[in-house]
């Protein structure tokens, strides 16, 4: 049984979220909940493959097969219902990698792309260092709610948009988007003839209560005109090693695709990133399991946290282990309420306007850390708003 009490000592790992704080929030003291990885040990049977791979000591080129075909083919059926055929897949080292492909060969510039914002920040900057144009169809946030806003998606696409980067599950809002949400998308994808790329590298990481639906799964003609991107290094916590594949239906979308990888040289696919993921989709399921039990427990705790503090609301997520905090309350400039983060609370989160201009007044944190380490920033934050009142 995996308990997840252990905090992992990252310091001097080159880990981004530990070893790049001083440099970020300005202080050596400052507890990261920022870029989204976890402190959390890895489940035993990935490490294990790991260690009989690393054992074996040879790293030359490598292949994908039929063999790992299959596992992800499996996995998607067991976790999410949909039934893909395994000649669909296209391996990348990463998801962003298999979003800038898609922009390149599906789009030209000037060609305008929808997001929703506030998204996840490389959804705006690879539309932009494409040149494409950015439309915004930002999302209704509502009662402590966030839902999409239809009317304004479909002037979107009927202004000539030609393709949508869907963000599904949501980061950083923690939508999981509803069956009927997503046929309603893809409705209006099909009128309008958009393209969707979505983004479901949180696929895996839903509370109870809610249920991942992959929009491609829907029907036959959103099936041919989406390139959905996975990946098991956010379900478990392997991004440093760069594995994730997308599942493109449509034949000719997946030629362009395959071959826009080949003459970008990225066609090696990363030994270890393949080893892990045949592991984790083969072994992982329990650890997983224990794991949703973990962010069930601190997103709990966060949410009990602030209920009694009116300056600031933790969003209720339905995925993702990151949280949204609504800290427009807090009534600051929102420079003031990033350096009220960092320097008074000592907390690292990412900044909310990174996601877009309707991130103003809001912060993410990262929950996936073991729960004496997310009550311990949740209390740094109350003591410092404590600071503030007095
Ligand atoms: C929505 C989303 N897409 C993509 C990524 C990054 O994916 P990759 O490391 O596979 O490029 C992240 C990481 O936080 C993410 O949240």
């Amino acid at each position: 049984m995996q308990t997840f009490e252990q905090l992992p000592n990252r310091k001097q790992t080159r880990s981004v979220k530990w070893d790049m704080t001083e440099k970020l929030f300005g202080s050596k003291d400052v507890q990261p909940m920022w870029v989204a990885d976890m402190d959390l040990e890895i489940a035993k049977p990935i490490k294990e493959a790991l260690i009989n791979r690393v054992d074996h000591g040879v790293f030359g080129y490598t292949f994908t097969d039929q063999q790992l075909n299959l596992t992800i083919a499996e996995w998607l059926y067991q976790r999410h219902g949909w039934k893909i055929n395994p000649d669909w897949i296209v391996y990348s080292p990463g998801v962003l990698t298999t979003i800038h492909m898609a922009v390149i060969t599906q789009t030209v510039p000037d060609d305008k792309i929808v997001i929703q914002t506030p998204v996840y920040p490389p959804f705006h900057s690879i539309v932009k260092s494409h040149q494409r144009q950015l439309i915004e169809n930002p999302l209704i946030y509502q009662d402590g709610k966030y839902k999409i806003d239809f009317e304004d998606l479909e002037q979107s696409f009927a202004s000539g948009a030609k393709a949508m980067i869907l963000c599904s599950p949501h980061n950083p809002v923690g939508r999981v988007w509803s069956k009927d949400e997503l046929l309603q998308i893809s409705q209006l994808a099909e009128k309008y003839n958009v393209l969707i790329i979505s983004d479901e590298i949180h696929a895996d990481l839903i509370y109870k209560e809610s249920t991942h639906i992959p929009i491609s799964s829907l029907n036959e003609q959103i099936n041919d005109q989406t390139i959905t991107c996975f990946s098991p290094t956010k379900t478990f916590n392997l991004a440093g090693l760069q594995v994730s594949y997308a599942i493109i239906p449509n034949e000719s979308l997946r030629l362009k695709i395959n071959n826009a990888f080949k003459q970008y040289g990225i066609s090696e696919p990363n030994t270890l990133g393949f080893t892990a993921l045949e592991a984790a989709y083969q072994h992982g399921t329990k650890w997983l399991e224990q794991l949703i039990q973990l962010l069930h427990q601190n997103r709990e705790l966060v949410e009990r946290s602030f209920r009694n503090r009116s300056e600031i609301t933790p969003i209720h997520a339905q995925g993702t282990y990151l949280i949204w905090l609504d800290c427009t309350e807090m009534k600051l400039e929102h420079e003031a309420l990033v350096s009220f983060m960092a320097k008074e609370a000592k907390i690292g989160l990412n900044d909310g306007i990174s996601f877009g201009a309707n991130g103003k007044g809001f912060m993410r944190m990262n929950i996936a850390s073991p729960t004496s380490y997310v009550e311990a920033g949740v209390q740094k934050i109350i003591a410092a708003l404590d600071r503030l009142a007095n």
